[in-house]
């Protein structure tokens, strides 16, 4: 069984994430702090029924295959230079989006570029986007069939292939090619508007469906 870690899996993506993911996967949170990640564990187990564990970020990246950066917005280039070396050759998942809240509507917060293209370039391993539009909160509803689309971005097709099949272990989530990475700024970008539109039109938690 490959062995996922859900890096900053101390906050609600995280959770809600290492809950799904856990039915399919062996699970490791990670945290900045082992005594938090062992918390957040011991949550994730009671959630998911299933044993899940938890340790300091660079132990948890570096015992499993995969990495789903739950990470805040932007985090500093240190917080990835510091992984680099335990997450060297292995598939990451960046959910990450760069976005800020102003005057009551969420915006992308980045200048150019995109958070999923940082994490590749910081990292030099096989980086794909992905869970960008996915609500925390329906997560962690863990009895809940999501019935949403999730666009992945990577720089190839044997990249996607490799999220795709960890987007799709969770019911009934479907994931679709985004192409290469410089189309995450555009991927990353849905999730502001997507907020706006839930806040405008009182929608909680939105996500997407293709059609
Ligand atoms: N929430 C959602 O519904 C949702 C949906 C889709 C995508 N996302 C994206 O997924 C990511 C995680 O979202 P979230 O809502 O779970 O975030 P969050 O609760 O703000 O943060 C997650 C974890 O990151 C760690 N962290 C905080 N500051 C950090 C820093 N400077 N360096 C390294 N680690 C740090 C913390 O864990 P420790 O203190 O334990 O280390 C925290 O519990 C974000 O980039 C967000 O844009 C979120």
């Amino acid at each position: 069984m490959k062995r996922i870690a859900v890096i900053g899996g101390t906050g609600d993506l995280g959770l809600g994430l290492a809950a799904r993911l856990a039915r399919s996967y062996e699970v490791t949170i990670g945290s900045r702090d082992a005594s938090r990640a062992a918390e957040a564990a011991s949550k994730v187990s009671d959630l998911s029924g299933i044993r899940v564990i938890g340790e300091e970020n660079g132990a948890a990246a570096r015992s499993s295959d995969v990495s789903v950066l739950a990470i805040p917005n932007l985090p500093s280039d240190d917080v990835l230079i510091s992984l680099k070396p335990d997450l060297a050759g292995k598939l990451v998942l960046s959910p990450i989006v760069p976005m800020e809240f102003r005057d009551g509507l969420f915006s992308p917060s980045l200048e150019s570029g995109s958070a999923a293209e940082r994490v590749a370039s910081l990292l030099g391993t096989r980086v794909a986007g992905a869970f960008h539009t996915v609500p925390a909160a329906r997560l962690l509803e863990v009895g809940r069939e999501l019935d949403y689309d999730v666009l992945v971005t990577a720089e190839t097709r044997e990249v996607y292939a490799e999220a795709a099949e960890i987007v799709s272990s969770i019911a009934s989530l479907r994931p679709l090619y985004a192409g290469p990475l410089r189309n995450s700024r555009m991927v990353e970008g849905i999730t502001p508007s997507l907020l706006n539109v839930g806040k405008l039109n009182k929608i909680k938690s939105p996500s997407i469906k293709v059609v």
